[in-house]
């Protein structure tokens, strides 16, 4: 094996990232190699790409960028004894401390600590990756490499949609792009009766409906979400809302749209601060739940047990590229008429 590696890295603080030769990284003795074959796009890799505020703030340079991948193990450290070489997996991008009084609970997800990797620490858009063997998650030989590539955003999906009980329940979600689309998909699988999602972009609102044959897309900039909640004959609004795409509009619709007491999952990430009309949202009785990241592991285990009984999110993928022709992906993901774009880094 050679010593050196291609990656993809944020190496100067401007727009864009470059593809470099980097040292493959040595790993310690409670960590794992990973031969990376496949790595989701996120929109926070957009983020860094665009060098926008966010990323000024947050991203070192240089860095290796990038979080959803999966591969292979190649090498375990010497204190690992529940790994192998050779086990496929996808792993945790969040790396906790063990400090905070929320670790010591076992709510791993809620750390104050937390670091993620390709935005604080070296990330997977790489041919190798160092992960400690706590974060692995083992892939089921059932699962192929490239939905174990967006398992990341997945988990959002599912962490998001499964704050509340959906079954039987009418949903609304707001913001139809890869993870709205994802957890649409969850929705109908968890036993929801209708799902709406929104967009104003109709490429995305014809994504999922094409992802999810079953739910009913509607572009907000054309259609009242009232006349669909008439049509579909629920007499108050939807139960549960999943806000998904970071919009204040969306947000207000939303609230709107919800019966007495309706419920609200938070994962969009609004730009900057907003207005928010608190007064609706007591006289509603509404519940809001902010969301961040995944349940580390229960979404995990719930996730991947849902894809081996019938959820399917392949659709979702609509763009596949080589490692080196990542700058295509980019240009996919910001036309803003992607699903989920891959590299392969095989
Ligand atoms: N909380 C977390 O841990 C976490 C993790 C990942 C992503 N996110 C956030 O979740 C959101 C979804 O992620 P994504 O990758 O699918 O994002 P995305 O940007 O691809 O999708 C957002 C969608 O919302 C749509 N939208 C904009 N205005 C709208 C409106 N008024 N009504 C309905 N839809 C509208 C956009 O057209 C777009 O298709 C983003 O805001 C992202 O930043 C949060
Ligand atoms: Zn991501």
């Amino acid at each position: 094996m050679s010593n050196t590696m291609k990656a993809l890295e944020k190496s100067k603080p401007e727009e864009g990232l470059w593809r470099i030769e980097a040292p493959v990284p040595e790993i310690g003795p409670d960590d794992v190699l990973i031969r990376v074959h496949k790595t989701g796009i996120c929109g926070t890799d957009l983020h860094i790409w665009n060098w926008d505020d966010w990323a000024q703030r947050t991203v070192p340079v240089p860095l290796i960028t990038g979080h959803e991948f999966a591969g292979e193990i190649v090498e375990v450290g010497r204190d690992v004894d529940d790994l192998e070489i050779g086990q496929r997996c996808s792993g945790e991008g969040h790396l906790i401390g063990h400090h905070s009084r929320q670790v010591r609970a076992g709510k791993f997800h809620l750390d104050p600590e937390t670091r993620g990797i390709g935005v604080n620490e070296q990330g997977a858009f790489a041919e190798y990756l160092r992960l400690p063997a706590f974060n692995v998650v083992p892939l089921p030989d059932d699962i192929p490499d490239e939905i174990g590539a967006i398992l990341d955003p997945l988990g959002n999906a599912v962490h998001t949609a499964l704050s509340f009980d959906l079954l039987g329940e009418d949903v609304l979600i707001t913001g139809a792009g890869p993870i709205g689309i994802m957890a649409a998909a969850v929705a109908r699988h968890a036993g929801a009766r209708h799902v709406v999602i929104t967009d104003i972009n109709p490429a995305r609102l014809a994504l999922a409906q094409h992802v999810v044959p079953s739910v009913r897309a509607v572009n907000v900039a054309e259609e009242e979400l009232q006349s669909v909640i008439s049509d579909l004959g629920t007499s108050q609004g939807f139960d549960v809302g999943l806000e998904m795409s970071g919009s204040q509009a969306a947000l207000d619709q939303m609230v709107e749209a919800l019966v007495m007491g309706g419920k609200i999952a938070l994962l969009g990430i609004p730009p900057g601060k907003s207005p928010v009309d608190w007064s609706r949202i007591v006289f509603k009785a509404i519940t809001l739940k902010g969301v961040y990241g995944r349940e580390i592991f229960e979404t995990w285990y719930k996730m991947i047990a849902m894809l081996q009984n019938g959820l399917d999110v392949s659709g979702v993928i609509t763009h596949r590229f080589s490692a080196a022709g990542f700058e295509k992906g980019f240009a996919a993901m910001k036309s803003g008429a992607s699903g989920k774009v891959v590299l392969d880094w095989s």
